[in-house]
């Protein structure tokens, strides 16, 4: 993990409060696995506030177009407070505090290869971040992701392109009807699990908590081994002030807190207690 000031390289507006950021930092990108992410401050001046930095997941490792080498990070920002509202103003050029990568990411491990074929990936609005570089990392090692991503309405099903020129499956739902299925996005996924018979097959969700929950059940319901990348309000990202902690059970079925940033933000469904929901 290294501390950084990092450059703005670009801002773009993608619609519905949403940006992407774009920073230079090889060093830190190089060291990136899918599934961590950076605590950035939000503003150049370090006295302003929001004094505390932010969590951001890593969407993507941005490539020098010449020679190809990882050369900053993109970061999908929705705009939601004080925090959010001053990083998506910033402009090209601004320096900002970045302490990453870091937490515990995806599984994706080359023994994977000959035990899973398919992997569902499931998203719920900026729940995408995550899950860009992890369908990446699982057509490198030969694991056929399906993308199911949904929110409220079309708006929010941002940075869809990314994963449709990867030419993977994409399957889209939308509360209002505005594009692909008028559905949660948990209906076509059940659907699919239902149609599917092969059982070298993997879950992976981000999102809001309901969502998450319905995914994890269904994980069960079906016998299939799951994995969601949770989000929790951080302070010191450090595992010191025990901000993020969440509830889950050990192997024994005793009660435990766990810490999102440093025992996740990444964890297998099955450890969580899905009953209470983290502050
Ligand atoms: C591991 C991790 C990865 C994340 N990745 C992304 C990402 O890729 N893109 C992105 O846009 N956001 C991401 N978030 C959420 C992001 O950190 C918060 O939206 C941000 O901290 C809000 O800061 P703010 O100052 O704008 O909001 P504040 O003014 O502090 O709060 C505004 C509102 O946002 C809510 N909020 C604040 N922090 C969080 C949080 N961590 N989770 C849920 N709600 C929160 C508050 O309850 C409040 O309602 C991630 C969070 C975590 C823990
Ligand atoms: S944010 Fe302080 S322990 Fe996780």
């Amino acid at each position: 993990m290294l501390d950084k000031k990092v450059k703005v390289k670009a801002i773009r507006e993608l619609g519905a409060d949403n940006y992407l950021l774009t920073v230079n930092t090889p060093e830190q990108a190089r060291l990136v696995r899918p599934g961590q992410f950076v605590m950035l401050k939000c503003v150049e001046d370090l006295a302003e506030n929001p004094l505390l930095r932010r969590p951001f997941t890593i969407f993507d490792i941005h490539r020098s177009s010449r020679s190809g080498k990882p050369a900053g990070l993109d970061l999908l920002i929705k705009d939601v407070g004080v925090g959010t509202r001053k990083l998506v103003q910033t402009r090209p050029g601004q320096l900002l505090d970045c302490l990453g990568p870091q937490g515990h990411g995806f599984q994706v491990a080359a023994e994977m290869r000959n035990r899973v074929q398919l992997a569902y990936l499931v998203a719920g609005g900026v729940g995408i971040a995550p899950l860009f570089l992890l369908a990446q990392s699982l057509l490198t090692h030969g694991i056929r992701p399906v993308l199911f991503y949904g929110g409220a309405s079309a708006a929010d099903l941002v940075l869809r392109e990314n994963f449709e020129r990867l030419g993977i499956e994409c399957v889209y739902t939308t509360e209002d009807g505005s594009f692909g299925e008028r559905a949660l996005v948990t209906q076509p996924l059940a659907q699919y699990i239902r149609s599917y018979r092969g059982k070298n097959i993997r879950m992976y969700g981000c999102g809001p908590w309901g969502m998450m929950k319905a995914v994890h059940l269904l994980s069960i319901e079906n016998d299939i081994q799951c994995e969601v990348s949770l989000e929790a309000r951080m302070g010191c990202s450090l595992g010191a002030c025990l901000g993020c902690v969440v509830q889950t059970r050990d192997s024994r079925g005793e009660e435990q807190y766990l810490r999102v940033c440093q025992d996740g933000p990444v964890m297998n469904s099955r450890l969580i207690n899905w009953n209470t929901v983290p502050l």
